[in-house]
């Protein structure tokens, strides 16, 4: 079994305090607190016999869904159980020899990359320029090492950055290699300013993953889409996905939840309202230094030595408010940490308990 490196084993917490899974504060896990769509769940119950029914093994529904919502031709879509699984198999379908991430980001990059012995290349993000990617040192240090595949998660995990449509098609344009890029929060911005996804549609280096458990709620059900023109990759890939692939209740929610309006608004708007609350409210600790965040997500320094993640971290479970102590990131260290945006009463607890360990 995989052992959990990301956010927090909710079942271990269970095992070890005796908590109740439901009732712990998960704000490390970045998975938007109101929930899976309601019309999707609906539609769950109303189905739940359909579990004696094997899946369309073409998915026409399914694609045509996701596609109406991307604006992605079904043709250019490749689905997959959970995004994680669609970054593995491009990885190793890419197969480079040195392959280039910006540090800090999510850890299941480096694990592929080096199961399959790439050289990995980090462009270390500067936190005194708060993460910023500068597109010219990126282009500089591509065609200066060879490389073959370059990373982006964009908002990028942990630190919240982004880069818009017009500076990626510049790394695209310059150094003409395969790009993989990550857009599992991509829902928390503003999609037509940042999002690839219609550039997949006209350029070939482009591989676009886009996941369903954070913005959508379901990690649970493991549901992941990438979108791509490259002909070459989606022949490969599709021909290496297991026949029903995705299980049917992950088809059902799929079929109803990218077309809810209601819910997609009702999210965006609350994480926006409650993570501008938050900012403002952590801002005002002298301890923190709070960076900006695209994201559902926020990373925070604690500026001088009087503690660690680890002790706040600590100090704040037995409240049953776990955050995410980002020490084991690359170029990070054991002073900072991140936190996801929850239920209004779940973010003032927060709040309050990082303001009573810094005694304010
Ligand atoms: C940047 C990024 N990509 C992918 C994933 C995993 O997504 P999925 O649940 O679709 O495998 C995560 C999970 O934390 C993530 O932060």
């Amino acid at each position: 079994m995989k052992k959990d490196k990301h956010g927090v084993n909710l079942f271990e917490l269970q095992r070890k305090y005796n908590f109740d899974v439901d009732e712990v504060m998960d704000f490390s896990s970045n998975v938007n607190p109101i929930g899976p769509s309601k019309k999707a769940l609906q539609y769950l119950r109303e189905n739940l016999d359909q579990a004696s029914v094997y899946p369309d093994p073409e998915y026409v529904d399914l694609l045509k869904e996701i596609s109406n919502y991307t604006h992605a031709n079904p043709e250019h879509i490749l689905l997959g159980s959970g995004t994680t699984n669609l970054i593995k198999d491009f990885i190793h379908y890419v197969n480079p020899k040195r392959a280039l991430l910006n540090s800090p980001c999510y850890s299941e990059y480096e694990n592929e990359l080096n199961l399959i012995g790439s050289e990995v290349f980090h462009y270390n993000l500067d936190y005194h320029r708060n993460f910023t990617v500068s597109v010219d040192e990126v282009i500089e240090i591509i065609q200066k090492n060879s490389i073959e595949l370059y990373v982006i998660t964009n908002p990028n995990n942990p630190t919240g950055t982004i880069l818009n449509r017009v500076d990626i098609e510049r790394i695209v344009e310059a150094t003409n290699i395969p790009i993989l890029i990550d857009e599992t929060y991509i829902e928390f911005t503003d999609r037509s300013v940042y999002s690839c996804s219609a550039f997949a549609a006209t350029n070939p280096n482009i591989f676009v993953v886009r996941s369903t458990s954070k913005f959508f709620a379901t990690p649970g059900i493991r549901l992941g889409y990438a979108i791509t023109s490259n002909q070459k990759v989606l022949d490969s890939m599709g021909k290496n996905f297991s026949l029903w692939g995705i299980n049917i209740f992950a088809e059902m929610m799929g079929k109803v939840m990218f077309s809810d309006e209601t819910y997609k608004a009702v999210t965006y708007n609350h994480i926006q309202r409650e993570k501008d609350k938050m900012i403002s409210a952590l801002e005002t600790v002298e301890q923190l230094k709070v960076f900006p965040s695209y994201g559902n997500f926020v990373l925070v320094k604690i500026k001088d030595r009087s503690a660690t993640a680890k002790e706040l971290r600590e100090f704040l479970l037995p409240r049953k408010i776990v955050i995410r102590d980002c020490s084991n990131f690359k170029n990070l260290d054991e002073r900072f940490f991140r936190f996801c945006i929850l239920s209004k009463e779940a973010n003032d607890l927060l709040i309050q308990g990082v303001y009573e360990f810094f005694g304010k």
